[in-house]
């Protein structure tokens, strides 16, 4: 059946385009309608005469639509190749995520402009507004499956958000997708084995226990404390570190797991062992809870303590929301009572007024030569021109996203030059897998 209809596929491009040139076979195209209706007339067919020739003009007779789109006249028009991009756009926990859209498009136009590059295909991206949230994500996800030029669709460019990213990563390996984030840094999509379709451009979180302990061996600091929440995300990253550290003699006189009945004993034991570096893993309730309790116990950067915190700063976690350490207006809002934090927005503030975190660098420096031959300062200088025009804030992933676009049109020139051919449809076991191991080569 199968042979029947790949015969009957040829029989129309051959019949086509037999005055044209070559190239223009590759360019033909059936959706998953448009097959499923030929087998069908194929099988009507097959109880009088099968006669293929006759089911190829019945087929073009009935459907001049969808083959005028492959006449020579069209073959000036390049092949259009797509990436669904999935950014928080809208929603109630983000706002500046509109800025991510002009870096991506302007590595799109780069790609499109480059004479080397796909050269013979039209690169276009696709926007969907993932909202960090998961549902959404997974909404922008299931969307895209469905979009009719799907084959034609290299990957996802997204999620932005880490705790979005779990389903996305999870699920991309079933329909042999490819996912390419800019702003997950959450650890606990680094397994290979268990997300192999999943990349990133940023760095993850751990790759920071390197920077953290060049910094502490600078400073010829030695004796450290770390308190962390409970549960594997935070465990995970002081563990690590700690690991590491010991073997740069490095110790960490106290390593604990906090609640929030525990907290202020940790902090009293941590006074009482002389610990002047304290390194914090936990989420920004508890955050504020812990400078609270240090605010009390004069354990302040005043006092000559030094605190690490995580980066609550970034673009991701700030939004409409209050900043994270104002609590008057967080009780306010949550509508808990504020015995929880006994500390005023004023005097978190004094507590948490000198703390170190750690954070990526947005751009490379200024002189360095991007992709299209531009230095940086002059990217950026267009970047916050574009981002002015439709009235957004600048993305501080812009750059990490410029580099996934990228990363995807290296992998699919590496792909398409090896063979046309394959652009028909990227979500098949073997171009999934060479395409997979181009971009993993980048
Ligand atoms: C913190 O310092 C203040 C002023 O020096 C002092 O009055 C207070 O007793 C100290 N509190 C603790 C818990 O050490
Ligand atoms: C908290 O809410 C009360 C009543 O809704 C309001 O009067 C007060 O100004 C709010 N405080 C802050 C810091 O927003
Ligand atoms: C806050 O709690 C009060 C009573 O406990 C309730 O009437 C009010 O609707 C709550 N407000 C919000 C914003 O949840
Ligand atoms: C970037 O390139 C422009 C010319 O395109 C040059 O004028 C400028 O000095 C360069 N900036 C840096 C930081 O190298
Ligand atoms: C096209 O892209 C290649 C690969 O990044 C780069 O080396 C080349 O300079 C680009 N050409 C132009 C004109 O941007
Ligand atoms: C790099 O260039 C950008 C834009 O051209 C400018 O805003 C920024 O201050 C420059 N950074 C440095 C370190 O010079
Ligand atoms: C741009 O945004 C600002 C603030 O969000 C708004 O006041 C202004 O009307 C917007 N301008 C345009 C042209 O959309
Ligand atoms: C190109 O890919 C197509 C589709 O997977 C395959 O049938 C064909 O054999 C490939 N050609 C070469 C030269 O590898």
């Amino acid at each position: 059946m199968l042979l029947a209809t790949t015969l009957i596929f040829l029989k129309i491009a051959h019949c086509h385009f037999l005055q044209t040139r070559e190239n223009a076979l590759q360019r033909v195209f059936f959706t998953q309608e448009e097959y499923t209706a030929m087998l069908r007339l194929y099988n009507k067919k097959q109880e009088e005469e099968s006669q293929v020739d006759k089911i190829a003009c019945d087929w073009m007779k009935d459907n001049p639509q969808v083959w005028s789109q492959w006449k020579p006249s069209d073959l000036n028009v390049k092949m259009e190749l797509y990436i669904g991009g999935i950014f928080p756009i809208s929603g109630p926990s983000y706002k500046s995520g509109p800025g991510m859209v002009p870096a991506a498009q302007m590595a799109v136009d780069a790609i499109n402009r480059n004479e080397t590059i796909l050269r013979d295909y039209d690169l276009k991206l696709l926007v969907a507004d993932g909202q960090c949230s998961a549902d959404m994500v997974m909404k922008s996800f299931i969307d895209y499956l469905r979009f009719k030029h799907f084959n034609r669709m290299v990957g996802i460019l997204g999620p932005a958000c880490s705790e979005t990213v779990e389903s996305v990563a999870g699920v991309s390996k079933r329909f042999k997708t490819i996912a390419i984030s800019y702003s997950a840094q959450g650890s606990s999509f680094s397994d290979r084995d268990k997300f192999p379709y999943f990349f990133r451009t940023i760095g993850e979180t751990g790759q920071f226990k390197y920077v953290f302990l060049t910094l502490l061996q600078q400073l010829g600091w030695k004796r450290v404390g770390a308190l962390m929440s409970d549960g594997k995300k935070y465990s995970d990253y002081v563990t690590t570190v700690q690991d590491y550290a010991e073997s740069n003699k490095i110790t960490f006189v106290t390593t604990r797991k906090i609640t929030s009945s525990s907290s202020l004993e940790y902090l009293k034991d941590l006074k009482a062992k002389r610990v002047k570096i304290i390194v914090g893993e936990f989420n920004e309730e508890r955050a504020c809870e812990v400078m609270c309790q240090a605010y009390r116990l004069n354990m302040t950067a005043r006092e000559g303590y030094i605190w690490f915190l995580p980066n609550f700063n970034s673009e991701l976690l700030q939004s409409f929301k209050p900043l994270w350490y104002d609590v008057d207006r967080r009780v306010n809002q949550s509508n808990r009572s504020l015995e929880a934090i006994p500390c005023s927005t004023e005097q978190i503030i004094r507590a948490i007024d000198g703390h170190f975190y750690m954070t990526y660098s947005s751009y490379a420096p200024n002189e360095s030569l991007m992709q299209e031959g531009t230095n940086v300062s002059d990217w950026r200088r267009r970047y916050e021109f574009q981002c002015a025009r439709f009235n957004t804030s600048t993305s501080e992933y812009a750059s990490y996203i410029y580099d996934s676009v990228w990363t995807y049109a290296l992998a699919l020139d590496k792909l398409l030059k090896g063979n046309e051919s394959l652009a028909a449809d990227f979500h098949t076991d073997h171009t999934t897998e060479l395409v997979h191991k181009h971009a993993h080569k980048l």
